[in-house]
């Protein structure tokens, strides 16, 4: 679905939710009159509208959410031409750019993760705080979280878990689905929470127990991290020099592939004492946040969901950009494809 066009202020009404860290994020962005912004993660379109507002400049918005989109529709008359909204992934964010006409970007923000407008409909099964469908699933198509949960092999879920939940219990919670699922399909949040509350303790004051086991299904269903890692390299292609790269991200995995990438990418030197220098290509980023920029206390006091946010930035230089693959940088699991065959 594509929405939008061809000049002029903003309103479009208030924003359903939030931004989280909204105003550093586009302050980051350096946004200039005539220039070109992606809003790779438009969600209720808070850093597309704070961008419009800046100053007289476009923004190609993208979200694989179609909901998400149908909701922007409002947004997009308000801003005349100046906004164009596209329902696709942000791995593909460079291709997107280039077939709306614009050759480079001055600059790609990405607020990743799940929606507040997401986490609150039951039936997008994302959260064991409703009971709903067990879905998960931020764009249409492919596997749910129901289908993984039911054909994946035991060690699959452990190492799913594990891994991209961070849940000690990871074995604990695989085996205790393997046997449940053996009496019935898994099919809602509730059952798959209750399923992990039998075999996670939890402290008055912890997080829900099944808080990891549905972050970790989550990005497994959504590819949340080799999305990450692909829309990184997408925007060191389609930026040009001098133009910035805002990503805010809500947990370590996510924050940690920013953090690596753009170590990686923005190194001056190689060796050590006892080795010989070794030559590298040219750095493609200047890194403008040594730590991550975080909420302050009245940001997360009117937001809770701000607490684990991380923003981290840098400005692209005139380097071309590099070859090597980021899904280096990503945790190693068998394909979505691979577990549904429940090897
Ligand atoms: C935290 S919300 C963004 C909120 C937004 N910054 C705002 O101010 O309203 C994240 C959004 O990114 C979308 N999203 C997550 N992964 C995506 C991907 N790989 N491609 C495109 N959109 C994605 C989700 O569907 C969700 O709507």
């Amino acid at each position: 679905m594509t929405v939008g066009g061809g000049g002029s202020a903003v309103a479009g009404g208030p924003a359903p939710h939030i931004p989280v860290l909204g105003r550093p994020a586009v302050d980051f962005l350096n946004v200039r009159d005539g220039g070109v912004y992606i809003d790779g993660t438009f969600g209720a379109g808070g850093y597309t509208r704070l961008i419009l507002d800046a100053a007289d400049c476009k923004v190609i918005a993208i979200d694989r959410d179609q909901q998400a989109v149908a909701r922007g529709f409002g947004l997009v008359e308000a801003a005349r031409g100046r906004l164009t909204l596209i329902e696709d992934r942000f791995s593909r964010l460079d291709a997107i750019a280039r077939d709306c006409g614009a050759d480079a970007a001055d600059g790609v923000v990405l607020d990743v993760g799940v929606s507040s407008m997401q986490l609150d409909t039951a039936e997008r099964g994302f959260s064991f705080r409703h009971d709903g469908p067990l879905d998960m699933r931020m764009g249409g198509g492919g596997a749910s979280a129901a289908d993984v949960v039911n054909a994946a092999s035991e060690r699959d879920l452990a190492d799913i878990i594990f891994l991209l939940g961070e849940e000690r219990r990871s074995r604990a919670v695989a085996r205790a689905i393997v046997r449940a699922r053996a009496e019935a399909p898994v099919a809602t949040t509730r059952a798959l929470a209750d399923i992990v509350a039998s075999v996670v303790r939890s402290r008055p004051g912890d997080i829900h127990p099944a808080t990891r086991t549905f972050q970790a299904l989550r990005i497994f269903v959504n590819d949340e991290l080799g999305e990450l890692a692909a829309a990184l390299a997408a925007g060191e292609r389609i930026l040009r020099p001098g133009a910035r790269l805002v990503v805010v991200s809500f947990h370590s995995l996510e924050d940690r592939l920013v953090k690596s990438f753009l170590a990686g990418r923005s190194e001056t030197r190689g060796g050590s004492r006892h080795a010989p220098e070794v030559r590298r290509p040219a750095p493609t980023f200047r890194v403008l946040t040594r730590r991550p920029v975080t909420a302050g206390d009245d940001e997360v006091a009117h937001n809770p969901r701000a607490r684990s946010a991380k923003l981290r930035a840098a400005e692209r230089t005139d380097a071309p950009a590099r070859d090597a693959d980021p899904a280096a940088l990503l945790p190693s699991l068998p394909s979505l494809a691979d577990v549904m065959k429940g090897r």
